[in-house]
């Protein structure tokens, strides 16, 4: 067991963070494998192994009607891939409630001239009722979200904006870099044309590659679309898939030995258990945060299993919060944009294990309390003898925060 005051320093960090992630041993074994040629037989084996394994994944009941292509580059790629890929001419709407929202937008921007928004707040739900009616009112070809937004940790409704979508005719694709892997993506029921994701988050490989699942029919129609890109264009990475089950370009062979052994894990797990697994491992960490007198930024029925955000404690800085665990050996995340400075992020994907979870949690209610004692000590610092001392309101707050 752990003792609760543990200042030694690990051997390696642990990355509480929503990727990339502390890899299995099986991938580092699989990504020394022999050197192969992307040309030859061997790639074309391991390619379709990898892709008859995303189709696993997804549990897709009708397999024939899927394909997949892996690109080498991280889950902006994948996006950029469908983003310029699948509008043509046409006008596609961007659903935004956060970071990776807003980067879908300014990529389609770039792709798309009529690229469309409806943009909420970070971390508000959209209103799907909102979604229907924009798609009544405008002539719109695609409709792209993002289904976990990774920078408040909010799931967004993958089954009602597919079921809008289906309405109107609308291809759905979606973002699914940060949740594939721990939540259930049901392509055939949600209507999902195509989704992207990356191999260094839930999937807990390297980072380095990244994928995109489709619908083979519309795979196959994208090569009536003038491309707008050449490394990413999906047309053709379906074409190489078609004839070779190869890539149009030179691949990262290494990452894709160790993708594919992830892969192998996941299904030899169970992709059920895994998630139950990766949802056990978050609750855990959410019981403990919560006996930390922590909040959450969104209600927990709305967080996806791999990621809790966390407001930051009255009078904590993130900076001195992630330093103080870096020292310990624990890498966690900070928000970012309208976030900043109010939340941090602790991910429980990768190969952390429940000693590793009490591990952070003993860490992080050691460095909270040092660092609340530190801050008690500016607002009421030591005063000469006679003086009276007055308990500042703050300091108070900050005593009731963390001691459980
Ligand atoms: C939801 C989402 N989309 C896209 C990205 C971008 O992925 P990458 O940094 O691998 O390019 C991220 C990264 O965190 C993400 O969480």
């Amino acid at each position: 067991m752990v003792p609760l005051e543990y200042d030694q320093m690990l051997d390696k960090y642990l990355l509480f963070t929503p990727g990339p992630v502390n890899v299995a041993e099986t991938l580092r074994a699989a990504i020394c494998k022999e050197d192969i040629c992307h040309r030859e037989p061997d790639f074309d084996a391991l390619l379709g192994s990898i892709e008859h394994k995303l189709i696993s994944l997804f549990q897709i009941r009708n397999r024939a009607r899927y394909r997949a292509v892996v690109i080498t580059g991280s889950g902006t790629a994948a996006n950029e891939a469908i983003l310029s890929s699948v509008v043509g001419k046409g006008a596609i709407l961007i659903l935004s409630n956060g970071e990776f929202g807003g980067r879908l937008h300014k990529t389609s921007r770039i792709h798309n001239k009529h690229t469309h928004l409806i943009e909420m707040p970070w971390g508000a739900p959209f209103d799907p009722a909102q979604v229907a009616a924009y798609l009544k009112t405008h002539k719109i070809d695609v409709v792209a979200m993002v289904h976990h937004e990774t920078c408040s940790g909010m799931l967004n409704p993958l089954a009602e904006v597919g079921a809008i979508c289906k309405e109107t005719g609308a291809l759905f694709v979606v973002d699914g870099v940060s949740s594939v892997g721990a939540e259930v993506i049901d392509m055939e029921a949600c209507n999902i044309a195509f989704v992207s994701s990356s191999s260094s988050k839930a999937i807990g490989s390297y980072p380095g590659l990244s994928f995109v699942v489709g619908r083979k029919k519309h795979f196959k129609r994208l090569k009536h679309h003038a491309a707008k890109t050449t490394y990413l264009n999906l047309a053709t990475f379906y074409a190489f898939l078609k004839h070779h089950s190869q890539t149009p370009n030179t691949p990262a062979v290494p990452l894709f030995f160790a993708l594919e052994q992830a892969l192998t894990d996941i299904l030899c797990e169970g992709v059920m258990k895994r998630y139950a697994r990766i949802k056990a491992r978050a609750d855990l960490l959410r019981v403990g945060m919560r006996r930390l007198n922590l909040d959450f930024l969104i209600e927990e029925a709305d967080m996806c299993s791999i990621l809790t955000t966390v407001r930051v404690p009255p009078s904590i800085s993130v900076r001195d919060l992630r330093d103080r665990l870096r020292e310990k050996s624990i890498i966690i995340y900070e928000g970012k944009g309208c976030f900043a400075g109010k939340v941090f992020q602790v991910g429980n994907i990768g190969e952390l294990s429940d000693y590793d979870i009490r591990f952070f949690l003993s860490a992080l209610k050691d460095v909270l309390l040092t660092l609340q004692a530190e801050a008690a000590e500016l607002v009421a610092p030591v005063r000469p003898t006679g003086a009276t001392l007055v308990m500042l309101p703050p300091a108070k707050r900050i005593q009731k925060k963390v001691v459980s």
